[in-house]
């Protein structure tokens, strides 16, 4: 199949992509790093940093590799971490995996996860590796697997957060500090009370709406008809000082993962996360494709009703052309990429082609794949809800995001149609079709590094 490049999701260069990092904005552009194997769609390569910015999250422009595995503490893989501003400059912190070689379970032995930093004057070039925590400087009762720092700033101290596994083959999440964001002392763990996964992954912890907010991706959760349904988790607690409470899926799709948020110079928190997902059985590639996965657009976290609500920035508004309006009963000839925004009634159904159907009835929406090569082994997903008033999805080439409700629930898969052009049959849907812009024509790729 002939590879076709997405229109408006950030996807990489070339080769494998996977954990949005060091979400930040600095010196007037919005900067995403992103778990990257170059050359390699299968992720084989050790994780580098791949790099894109942006003036307006909109139009982004691919800066090359930021982060190289090149050194003893980190030279398994550059893995997953944040960014912040300090003194003017951005530091990034992340995780350096090392595998030793040797009989080992690489869970309690064998592996070494340490922080380390570098910082860069202008958010291109980055230098000053530094290895700042070692295994030994996690607290007791840890495995090897402790990773992925976001650091923030509250209160006059720098915070971390780094997600673990305890001896006990129960997830967790450890909270350290630091007056100057080099040497940092342990604070606290975070667990549930409960058995909630052997694994927390890519932990978030931030303010939203005067609630404290747990994001992590948890492991090992037993799947149920609607719930936890992939292979692994992300989702979000409230927490009341270090207990967290309640969790809910950020997504009820098929790709969706370690999200991580940051806060936009007009004070908007903003989630991106990785749509896709590793050990799950359905693929993210087809035959002839030179690259893998991509990220998510990004959204809006915003806390409605004691739910927080995932809503596409508002700048992805800008990428619409012309708009079609759809009058409850319907069927339209439509071109990837495209955006449907509309009301909906009790009862509602949307099938594209023979690909995919969006339907609800019932409290129950259902997210349907019919053509099996194009779904590259994904069925269906369900997703309870007492009622649906409203539908936005955005149909990207081969990635689709739907957001119900103003983003109560959002349900993300990927697709991988030989087709660009659909029929669209639509009942129980009044509102809005968009066309849509592409802004990741290759001029985003002018980069000249290579690997
Ligand atoms: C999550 C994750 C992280 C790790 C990174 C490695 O997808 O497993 O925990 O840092 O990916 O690429």
């Amino acid at each position: 199949m002939r590879e076709r490049r997405l229109c408006f999701h950030l996807e990489p260069p070339d080769g494998w992509l996977n954990d949005p990092n060091g979400l930040c904005y600095f010196a007037g552009r919005y900067h995403v790093f992103f778990q990257y194997s170059p050359k390699s769609p299968e992720g084989e390569t050790p994780r580098c940093w791949g790099h894109y910015s942006s003036e307006d999250m909109i139009n982004w422009r691919y800066d090359g590799i930021a982060v190289r595995p090149a050194c003893r503490y980190d030279r398994d893989g550059a893995y997953s971490g944040s960014a912040i501003e300090k003194d003017g400059e951005m530091y990034l912190y992340y995780t350096g995996n090392v595998m030793h070689k040797g009989d080992y379970d690489y869970i309690t032995r064998g592996r070494e996860q340490n922080v380390l930093c570098v910082h860069s004057a202008d958010g291109q070039v980055f230098e000053g590796k530094r290895l700042l925590m070692t295994n030994a400087d996690f607290p007791e009762g840890m495995t090897c697997h402790v990773r992925d720092p976001k650091v923030w700033r509250q209160g006059g101290v720098y915070k971390m957060i780094l997600g673990g596994r305890t001896a006990e083959d129960t997830g967790c999440a450890l909270i350290y500090e630091s007056d100057d964001g080099v040497k940092w002392r342990y604070s606290s763990r975070i667990e549930t009370q409960e058995y909630f996964g052997y694994m927390w992954e890519c932990p978030d912890l931030f303010e939203l709406g005067g609630k404290e907010v747990l994001s992590v991706c948890p492991q090992g959760l037993i799947h149920c008809d609607s719930r936890f349904c992939n292979m692994y988790q992300s989702g979000y607690f409230f927490t009341d000082d270090i207990t967290p409470f309640g969790f809910t899926e950020w997504d009820t799709g098929f790709d969706f993962y370690a999200p991580q948020t940051f806060l936009s110079p007009d004070g908007r928190r903003i989630m991106i996360g990785w749509l896709g997902m590793t050990d799950c059985g359905y693929t993210s590639y087809a035959e002839g494709f030179e690259r893998q996965h991509c990220l998510s657009v990004p959204c809006e976290l915003v806390v409605k009703n004691g739910k927080i609500c995932r809503i596409p920035i508002k700048e992805l508004e800008k990428l619409r052309k012309e708009c079609y309006h759809i009058n409850s009963t319907g069927v339209y000839n439509v071109r990837l990429p495209f955006e449907i925004s509309a009301y909906t009634q009790e009862k509602f159904c949307i099938t594209l082609g023979n690909a995919l159907r969006l339907s609800f009835d019932g409290g129950v929406f259902l997210l349907e794949h019919f053509d099996v090569r194009a779904s590259g082994g994904r069925t269906s997903r369900k997703t309870l809800l007492e009622n649906c008033r409203s539908i936005r999805a955005l149909f990207d080439t081969t990635a689709v995001e739907i957001y119900l409700n103003g983003g109560e629930a959002v349900v993300s898969t990927r697709f991988f149609p030989e087709e660009e052009e659909f029929s669209l049959a639509v009942t129980g849907v009044n509102g809005k079709l968009f066309s849509l812009q592409d802004t990741m024509n290759a001029s985003s790729f002018h980069s000249t590094q290579n690997f």
